[in-house]
């Protein structure tokens, strides 16, 4: 593996070894010295062409953890705003000695066309492109569930029989897309819930199940429930007649904890927006993994970043 563009290139072995490898670098943030010398005089070019909070600082903060240089773009402020193409802005990374680039753009399919492209040799993983795939927030994620249902000693184990229920705007979300794609390797069940106007018209392919309001998807007791930001800055028109009607028929209430079982656990991958997708209480509630998926976001970048080195290029 010299890239990671998609979850769906993964095999069942493949995620189960990063899940792992995620562990493993878990570990060694808990120790005094928090470092690994494994990427010692390589350089993460982190990329970003699309806004982004977690994203890029756990990507910092994990190739700064295995010794790597980091320089970090935005396209905000660069020579973008000049006209300079994508092709020219990663030569010149390039050239300043990026090893990996991690790259996230509005566009969907760049990443891919990035790995493909022989402008660089450059590892390059993807960090969010457009409304295709997130593949490192679909790893943090399922590291998430089988750590808080499984155990830390779950080494070796995938997800198989638990019930993942993924609430809200899947049409626009990378993170669903990655999530489904890996849920699937893993052997976890999905049910997707959304407005119908959410949720593309071919899902009866992606292997999943399907509910039209979050109180049917709760019926069944799901171990997870993944909450999705509603993405305002992707809609083009109405997708649903207004936030409190959203949040009556998909947004994860107090209420609707309460008839949860005590072990569910229920995930945001951020940012949120408190009161529509997710009740602020329920976001603070001891069921809500929204600071662990982050802490564990860095352990995960780690373990790209380091299964990654040890691949051919
Ligand atoms: C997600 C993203 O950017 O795709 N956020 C993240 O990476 N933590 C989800 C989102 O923006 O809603």
């Amino acid at each position: 593996m010299k890239h990671l563009i998609s979850t769906r290139d993964l095999t069942r072995e493949q995620a189960i070894s990063l899940l792992d490898t995620t562990a493993d670098m878990l570990e060694v943030r808990g120790r005094d010295v928090k470092k690994l010398p494994t990427l010692r005089g390589k350089t993460v070019a982190n990329v970003f062409f699309e806004d982004s909070t977690r994203t890029r600082l756990s990507f910092e903060a994990a190739a700064l953890a295995l010794s790597a240089d980091v320089s970090t773009f935005t396209a905000a402020g660069s020579s973008v705003s000049k006209g300079e193409s994508l092709k020219d802005t990663l030569q010149t990374l390039e050239a300043m000695g990026a090893d990996f680039v991690v790259l996230r753009h509005a566009h969907s399919g760049v990443a891919e066309t990035v790995a493909n492209s022989g402008w660089i040799d450059a590892h390059v993983i993807n960090a969010g492109d457009g409304t295709h795939e997130h593949p490192t927030q679909a790893l943090l994620d399922t590291f998430t569930m089988r750590s808080r249902l499984r155990g830390a000693d779950a080494r070796g184990s995938g997800l198989d029989g638990i019930d993942v229920t993924i609430v809200g705007d899947i049409l626009h979300s990378r993170v669903a897309r990655s999530n489904v794609w890996l849920l699937n390797t893993l052997g976890a069940r999905v049910t997707l819930v959304a407005p119908k106007t959410l949720i593309p018209a071919d899902v009866s392919a992606w292997g999943v199940s399907t509910a039209l309001t979050l109180d049917d998807a709760l019926e069944s007791n799901p171990d997870v429930v993944m909450t999705l930001r509603i993405q305002k800055e992707r809609m083009t028109s109405g997708f649903f007649p207004s936030e409190s009607e959203y949040s009556r028929f998909w947004g994860m209430t107090t209420q609707r904890l309460a008839r949860l079982k005590d072990s569910t656990i229920v995930m945001h991958p951020g940012p949120m927006n408190r009161g529509l997708e997710i009740a602020g209480a329920v976001a603070d509630s001891p069921q809500s993994t929204v600071t662990e998926q982050v802490a564990n976001g860095v352990a995960a970048r780690m373990a790209v970043l380091y299964t990654l080195t040890g691949a051919e290029s």
